[in-house]
């Protein structure tokens, strides 16, 4: 075991998962999973406490590596493992081992690994609410921030005691996250990225509405890219059925309904943003009036409808003089109609258009790929068929090799 431990530790792409001795140790094997779904290779250290709690051997199977937890299973391990990792991520990290991380303490191979290792750390701490309350160990957990760890919080619910509390280990979902961003390119760091999404209401009585096709998803995925490029993101998100990225992420999400609600939260949002997306299907049109009660079934029934605030023209309008923020739309057409999609990047005075065909074969609505069109007034670039996410990455790609320059 010595020989391939050692040898697997040198994988380009690998990263430590330390295991500490808390009931949440459970779910390291998910985690383990989540992290080998990005192809990257997890080696596993646990402590002797978190051997009660879930198997050396689920790991080893989970992870196809050996899992070590002693210092004398195979020598300098604690220096081999952290050698070229991306990253050391303790999940769950008890109390324990992060107050012996924050005062150098090195008494087992996790805690001796630590003080070796010179990459990113990343802890999710997992313990009852008093304890993750408690003075000397916020103390603790602070100095350990200040250094550089990366924590991620635990989450308010119940506890393996029975009670309900802050201490619950953050999900699998949002940890990989959070690995994804630390050791990402960083390139949007601190940039304030508003993105809209999803579509809207438009309430003809309580009951009934109109509204646009939309999954929701494109908007998700440049939202998700640019947290993942250190952005501080808005999410301003019609209803859709897809997970919250508030619950994986830091990223602020702005539920809203109607094309007015959509309105008032993007002009607000936007002024303190330096690059709006606006991915929403906006109804174009509303009913001319909303009738309180439910109406009812009649043979004929004709609605009035009236056209709405076109958003993005408005929020471009309001641009100051120093013409931020930079503003992206998206011109979902039927057919190869990218002359529409350069009418309207001109007709709404934006920085950018996305153009796709929404009958194209891997670009539809609920479709994971799209294929993207980048009109803006100088240049057209493709983004042939790829996941949503790496189109989102290609458009940022574009809008920040433009802000860079003069625009
Ligand atoms: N948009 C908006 N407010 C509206 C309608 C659209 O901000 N009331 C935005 C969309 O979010 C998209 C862009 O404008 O980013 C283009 O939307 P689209 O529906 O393709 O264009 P419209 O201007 O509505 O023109 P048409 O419906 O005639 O194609």
């Amino acid at each position: 075991m010595e020989d391939k431990a050692r040898g697997r530790a040198d994988a380009a792409r690998h990263v430590v998962l330390g295991v500490t001795g808390g009931i949440a140790a459970y779910k390291s094997p998910l985690i383990v999973r989540a992290i080998k779904d990005l192809g990257i290779e997890v080696r596993v250290v646990m402590t002797e406490a978190a051997r009660q709690f879930v198997t050396p051997l689920a790991l080893e199977v989970v992870s196809e590596n050996p899992v070590l937890w002693d210092n004398f299973q195979s020598p300098l391990s604690h220096i081999n493992m952290a050698k070229g990792a991306l990253a050391l991520i303790i999940a769950p990290a008890t109390l324990n081992t992060i107050s012996k991380f924050s005062s150098g303490i090195a008494d087992n191979l996790l805690t001796t690994l630590f003080m070796a290792f010179r990459g990113p750390v990343i802890i999710a701490p997992a313990m009852n609410w008093r304890m993750y309350d408690n003075p000397i160990f916020k103390d603790r957990l602070a100095y350990l921030k200040d250094k550089g760890v990366v924590e991620i919080p635990p989450e308010m619910g119940q506890l393996a005691c029975g009670e309900q509390g802050v201490g619950r280990m953050a999900s699998a979902e949002r940890i990989v996250h959070t690995l994804r961003r630390v050791i990402g390119a960083n390139d949007m760091k601190g940039l304030r990225v508003v993105v809209v999404s999803g579509p809207t209401r438009e309430y003809i009585d309580p009951v009934r509405f109109i509204t646009n096709r939309s999954s929701g998803k494109m908007g998700l995925a440049l939202a998700r890219v640019a947290c993942l490029r250190g952005g501080v993101v808005t999410l301003i998100s019609g209803p859709t059925s897809l997970p919250s990225l508030s619950d994986i992420s830091d990223a602020e999400v702005i539920r809203v309904e109607t094309s007015g609600d959509m309105r008032r939260a993007v002009l607000e949002k936007s002024r303190e943003a330096d690059i709006v997306v606006m991915a929403a299907a906006v109804c174009d049109f509303k009913p001319e009036r909303f009738i309180e009660d439910k109406i009812s079934r009649t043979e004929r029934f004709t609605l009035d409808l009236i056209k709405t605030t076109d958003i993005l023209a408005e929020v471009s309008s309001h641009r100051n003089a120093s013409k931020t923020p930079y503003i992206a739309g998206f011109a979902a057409e039927t057919g190869d109609r990218k002359d529409r999609a350069r009418e309207k990047l001109k007709r709404k005075g934006i920085n950018m258009i996305v153009f796709n065909d929404v009958t194209a074969e891997g670009a539809g609505f609920d479709s994971d790929t799209n294929i993207m069109t980048v009109i803006t007034p100088e240049q057209e670039l493709s983004i042939p068929k790829m996941s949503k996410e790496d189109g989102a990455d290609r458009i940022f790609d574009i809008i920040l090799s433009h802000i860079k320059g003069p625009r």
